[in-house]
């Protein structure tokens, strides 16, 4: 995709499902990629999956944890440094667990706005922050949700959070756009994630995901992580030079549902 090329990027939750696809994608596109996720694990089997789609010298990545200020500016520190500046932060760590609305506890609610709201704050200020410094006109995509859109049972705290993701996008927009930086949210539906198959699990009935996505998404399934790896890679990308303070729903169509 025009402009992408030699770009350096942040992917925030790079390393499992939706920003794991998102960084073989950009590494495809020629660029530069750091990849953060919560646990080594999780980076050590990234940085496999990522070792067949580029050489070794185009991707690195380190564990971090988005709701802390320190390790997020320890993440953006050596990310600048390997990729020699971020032109682009795929601002996409985030996590979704059921809760029924009566049983909502304090403690799981702070915990999904920590990760979820706060750690995208943190994340997108840290990275915001360098960019204007050294001048660089880059692109932040904050990740959001269809949920953050509308509300959907058994998520009130996801829903919350994703609705103020949306709000801190637009605002992040009103206020960077001067300084060249142009930031979007993606709002996916649907998609199949080890997210979702752990959701799917925790509900005890793995195959009813898949049945909704069959009945109730228009285009009769569920989406995969490397579509919604393009919607990152077009919004990074120069194709999307005039794009700024806009959400983008990756969705098969379960929004237009009446
Ligand atoms: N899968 C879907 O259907 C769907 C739909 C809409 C939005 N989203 C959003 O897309 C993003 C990625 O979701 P996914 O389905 O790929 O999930 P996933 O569980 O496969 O990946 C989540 C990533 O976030 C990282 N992460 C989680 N908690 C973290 C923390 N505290 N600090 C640092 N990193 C942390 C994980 O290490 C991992 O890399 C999330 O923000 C999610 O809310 C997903």
């Amino acid at each position: 995709m025009r402009g992408l090329a030699g770009k350096g990027v942040l992917v925030s939750g790079g390393t499992s499902g939706i920003g794991l696809a998102a960084a073989a994608r950009l590494l495809g596109e020629g660029c530069r990629v750091f990849v953060t996720g919560h646990e080594q694990a999780g980076l050590t089997g990234a940085l496999e999956t990522l070792a067949a789609a580029a050489p070794a010298e185009m991707f690195a990545g380190a564990v971090g944890e988005v709701s802390s200020p320190q390790s997020v500016a320890d993440i953006v520190a050596l990310a600048e440094e390997f990729t020699g500046g971020i032109d682009v932060l795929a601002n996409n760590a985030g996590v979704a667990w059921q809760e029924p609305f009566l049983d909502l506890t304090v403690e799981a609610w702070d915990r999904m706005i920590a990760v979820n709201v706060r750690g995208m704050f943190l994340m997108g200020q840290a990275v915001a922050r360098l960019m204007v410094a050294n001048k660089r006109r880059g692109s932040i995509i904050n990740m959001a949700s269809t949920n953050g859109l509308a509300a959907e049972a058994l998520y009130a705290h996801y829903n919350s959070s994703k609705g103020a993701v949306v709000q801190l996008s637009r605002s992040m927009a009103v206020e960077l756009g001067a300084h060249g930086i142009r930031v979007n949210t993606i709002c996916p539906g649907y998609i199949q994630t080890p997210m979702n198959v752990e959701i799917a699990r925790a509900a005890g009935n793995p195959a009813k995901a898949l049945a909704y996505a069959r009945d109730f998404i228009p285009l009769g399934r569920a989406g995969d992580a490397d579509e919604v790896a393009a919607v990152y890679a077009f919004l990074a990308s120069d194709e999307a030079s005039f794009i700024h303070g806009a959400e983008l729903v990756v969705d098969g169509g379960q929004r237009a549902v009446m």
